[in-house]
C-alpha cells in the first residue's frame, strides 16, 4: 500500500485515534484481517465475525509488528476506532485508488469462471506492468478492499473479481476501484435464491459495466443474450468476444483433445493467432476469450496473448485439476464450487476427458437455490444419472432430489436386453505388477462373474448410486470402487469441502 500515517487514516474513515496511538506512525501495510498475516508496518482490521471476534487478536497483532487495529471498539492496544469495520476498510481502500492515477482497474464478473478469467488476464497484464489480482476468490466486501490496498506507485494494473451476492453489492465494489474495463462472462443460475431469477442476476452484474466512464471499455461474452443486452446499460464502447462471426475477439476452429483441452485459431481484428489450451474443460474457452479481449483492449499483440493462454495453467486450487494416480486412475478435482452451469460444464469436459473409461462421480447437492432448489438439484441428479457412470456418489445433506432424479435418469438408461459376457474396462489401464489381471471386480467388491461395465452408457450394469454423509465416506466409496484406469469426478458446493475426497483418493499424488 502507499504508506498513510495514522492520523490520515483516521480522517479517511472517520475514525478517532485510541490506545495511545500515535498520530504520526505510519502504516505501510500489508492491511490484513487474519492476525497469523500481521507483518512490520500492518494495520490489522478487527473485524467480528460469527465463530471469531478480531478484537481479540489486537495484542497479538501489534506484537507481531501491526502499527495499529482499525477495531469497532477499545483495545487493549494503538487503534482507529470506527463504527463498521468493513466500511472503513472500503473508504480507505477508495482513497488510495484515488491516488494512484496510473493504475487501470479491470473488473471481472458473471456466475462462472470469474477466478478462471481474472487469472488468465493476469498473466496478460503482468506483460505489460505490475499487476495486482486477488489471491484465489477474494471477491466480497472483505476480499475486494484487502486486494486494492496491496497496490503501490509501481502498481500499473488491478484485476479484480466482482462477485454479486444481491442487487447493489458489485455497484458498492466499482466506488472503491471504479474500472476503466468491465467483462462480463455469463449469467447462470448460481446464487438464484436470492436474487429470484435470471433477470435479476443480470440486473446485479450489469452494475459492473453501469460504472464504467465514458472513455472506458465493457468486454460482453456475444454468446450469452443476457450479457449482449448489457449494451445499453453503459457508456463505455463496448466490444464481444465469443464463437459466433459477431463476435470481435472470437474462437474459430475450436478442437478439444482427449484430455478435454481445448485449441482453436484467436481472431482479433488485427490478425489471429493459434491457441492451445492447458485448461480442462471446454468452458475454458470462454474465459479465454473473455481475457484475451481485455488483453487486446489493452494493446497488447495478438501472438502474445496467445502465447500466455496456451502456457496458462489452473492458478487458483481445485478448479479442474486433473491429476493421474500411478495405477492409471484419473482424479478431476473440480470441487471448489458448484452451480447448475458448472456442474454442466464438468460432466461435460468428463465425459470427454474418461471416454472409453469407466467413469465415477462424487456430487452433492447444490445450495443457495431457493425455491427452485430440489427441481434444479433433481435435474442435477438427472445429468449426473444419464452420464453413463459406473457409480455416483452422492455427499452430504439434502440428497433426496439428487438421488431420485440420479436413479430415475439411471432407469431410463438401463440396458433393454441382459448383459453380455464380462469384458475389461476399455481405455489405458495399466494394471499394476500383481494386481488380478483380466476383467474387474465389480463395484462394492462384488465377486467375478457379476454382471459387468461395458464402458458404453446405456449398455452395461445399471449405474449405482449411493449415498454417504460426508467427504471421507464418499473417500472410502471411491477406494472401494476404483480400479486401475478408471476416471473420477469430484464436483460439490464449496461447503461440502469435497476438496477433501480428492486428498484422499490422491494420498499425495501430485498434479
Ligand atoms: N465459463 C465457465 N462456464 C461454466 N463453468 C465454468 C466456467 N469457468 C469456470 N467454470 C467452472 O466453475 C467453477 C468455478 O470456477 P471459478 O472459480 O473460475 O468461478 P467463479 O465465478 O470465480 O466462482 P465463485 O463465484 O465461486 O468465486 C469451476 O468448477 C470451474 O470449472
Ligand atoms: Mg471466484
Amino acid at each position: 500500500m502507499i504508506p498513510l500515517p495514522l492520523a490520515r487514516i483516521a480522517e479517511i474513515t472517520s475514525g478517532a485515534l485510541s490506545g495511545m496511538a500515535d498520530p504520526r506512525a505510519v502504516v505501510r501495510g500489508p492491511v490484513v484481517i487474519d492476525s497469523r498475516a500481521v507483518e512490520p508496518g500492518s494495520l490489522f482490521v478487527a473485524i467480528k465475525g460469527a465463530r471469531v471476534d478480531g478484537h481479540d487478536y489486537a495484542a497479538h497483532a501489534i506484537r507481531a509488528g501491526a502499527v495499529a487495529v482499525l477495531a469497532t471498539r477499545p483495545v487493549e492496544a494503538p487503534a482507529v476506532i470506527v463504527p463498521d469495520a468493513a466500511a472503513a476498510l472500503a473508504e480507505l481502500a477508495a482513497a488510495q485508488v484515488r491516488t494512484l492515477s496510473d493504475v487501470t482497474v479491470i473488473g471481472v464478473t458473471g456466475s462462472a469462471g470469474k477466478t478462471s478469467t481474472k487469472d488468465l488476464l493476469a498473466r496478460l497484464t503482468a506483460r505489460v506492468g505490475a499487476t495486482i489480482a486477488p489471491q484465489g476468490s477474494f471477491n466480497n466486501e472483505l476480499g475486494h478492499p484487502l486486494t486494492v490496498l496491496r497496490a503501490d506507485l509501481d502498481t500499473r494494473f488491478m484485476v479484480l473479481e466482482l462477485a454479486a451476492r444481491n442487487i447493489g453489492h458489485i455497484k458498492e465494489l466499482t466506488r472503491i476501484a471504479p474500472p476503466q474495463i468491465g467483462v462480463v462472462l455469463n449469467v447462470g443460475t448460481a446464487h438464484l435464491g436470492v436474487f429470484g431469477g435470471k433477470e435479476a442476476i443480470a440486473k446485479a452484474k450489469g452494475e459492473l459495466v453501469e460504472s464504467l466512464p465514458r472513455s472506458g471499455v465493457a468486454v460482453l461474452n456475444a454468446d450469452d443474450p443476457l450479457v449482449r443486452g448489457m449494451a445499453t446499460r453503459t457508456e463505455a464502447r463496448v466490444t464481444y468476444f465469443g464463437r459466433g462471426e459477431s463476435a470481435s475477439i472470437r474462437a474459430e476452429g475450436v478442437v478439444v483433445d482427449a484430455r478435454g483441452r481445448a485449441s482453436f485459431t484467436l481472431r482479433t481484428p488485427s490478425g489471429a493467432a493459434h491457441v492451445s489450451l492447458q485448461l480442462y474443460g471446454e468452458h475454458a474457452v470462454e474465459n479465454a476469450l473473455a481475457a484475451a479481449a481485455a488483453g487486446y483492449e489493452l494493446g497488447l499483440p495478438v501472438a502474445t496473448i496467445a502465447e500466455e493462454l496456451s502456457e496458462a495453467t489452473a492458478r487458483s486450487r481445485w478448479r479442474m485439476e486433473v491429476t493421474d494416480r500411478g495405477d492409471g486412475v484419473t482424479v478431476v478435482n473440480d470441487a471448489y464450487n458448484a452451480n447448475p452451469d458448472s456442474m454442466k460444464a464438468a460432466f461435460s469436459a468428463f465425459e470427454v476427458l474418461g471416454k472409453g473409461r469407466r467413469r465415477f462421480a462424487v456430487i452433492a447437492a447444490l445450495r443457495e437455490l431457493g425455491e427452485d432448489g430440489p427441481a434444479l438439484n433433481a435435474e442435477l441428479g438427472r445429468l449426473a444419472g444419464g452420464a453413463g457412470l459406473a457409480g455416483l456418489v452422492v455427499a452430504g445433506p439434502d440428497a433426496e432430489p439428487v438421488l431420485a432424479g440420479a436413479h430415475a435418469a439411471a432407469q431410463a438408461s438401463a440396458p433393454q436386453a441382459p448383459a453380455g459376457p464380462a469384458q475389461p474396462p476399455a481405455g489405458p489401464a495399466q494394471v499394476p505388477p500383481g494386481a488380478a489381471q483380466g476383467g474387474w471386480q465389480a463395484p462394492d467388491g462384488a465377486p467375478p462373474g457379476a454382471p459387468a461395465y461395458h464402458g458404453q452408457p446405456g449398455h452395461g450394469q445399471p449405474v449405482r448410486i449411493v449415498h454417504v454423509p460426508d467427504a471421507e465416506a464418499a473417500a472410502a466409496q471411491l477406494a472401494a470402487w476404483l480400479r486401475p484406469g478408471d476416471a473420477v469426478l469430484i464436483k460439490g458446493p464449496r461447503a461440502m469441502g469435497l476438496e477433501r475426497t480428492a486428498e484422499l483418493v490422491l494420498g499425495g499424488a501430485t498434479q
